[in-house]
């Protein structure tokens, strides 16, 4: 299963790392990884990550220039894609189809070729924009999970929080995850 991961430069750049080593794990992935020079800035600011640790995680990884990468094409077959954070410059440059740059590209490709393309986004407070691009997006079949607190798990550390967002990804490609799934029977 080819997978294509964007990272972007919004906060929460810890969670794509979080999904990279967890696709690594399952043997059908094949990643391909485009990160930002947003994202890159971001790492420095929010972890003690440097790129080239992230990048070892994944099986194929692109400059943000490469639009002559294989993911930058239709004939290039992927399951999609996902963007882990999604920047709102990114979800604006994907809804207006403005794609300068090769992250931008192939999330445009995965819209075009109705391939499952999931966003991220992370802003807060957000505005009108962002949504008008998010409702957007979200009618052109675009997958919108945002990474939101959840409670109703209990956790106890950011880990699970983070890993509660990483399996709502997982889901949507039916890869194995490893929350229970929930459930109010008493047993
Ligand atoms: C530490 C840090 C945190 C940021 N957090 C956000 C954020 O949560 N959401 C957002 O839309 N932009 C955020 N930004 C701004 C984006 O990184 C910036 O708009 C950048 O140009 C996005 O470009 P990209 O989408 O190509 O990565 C942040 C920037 C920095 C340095």
């Amino acid at each position: 299963m080819r997978l294509t991961v964007g990272i972007s430069g919004a906060s929460g750049v810890i969670i794509a790392v979080e999904l990279l080593k967890t696709l690594k794990q399952i043997e059908e992935v094949e990643t391909h990884l485009i990160v930002t020079e947003g994202a890159a800035l971001t790492f420095k600011h929010e972890t003690n990550f440097n790129l080239s640790e992230i990048k070892k995680f994944a099986d194929f990884v692109y400059d943000i220039n490469e639009t002559d990468a294989p993911v930058a094409s239709g004939s290039f077959l992927t399951e999609g894609m996902m963007i882990v954070p999604c920047s709102m410059k990114t979800i604006a440059g994907i809804n207006s189809g403005y794609a300068e740059n090769l992250l931008l590209r192939a999330a445009d490709v995965c819209i075009k070729e109705n391939r499952k393309l999931i966003v991220v986004p992370r802003e807060t407070p957000l505005s009108r924009i962002h949504l008008r691009n998010l409702k957007e997006l979200a009618d052109s079949g675009v997958v919108i999970i945002p990474p939101m607190l959840t409670f109703y798990n209990k956790p106890s550390t950011i880990q699970e929080q983070i890993d509660h967002i990483v399996n709502k990804i997982l889901m949507q490609f039916k890869l194995p995850t490893f929350l229970p799934e929930w459930t109010n029977r008493k047993e």
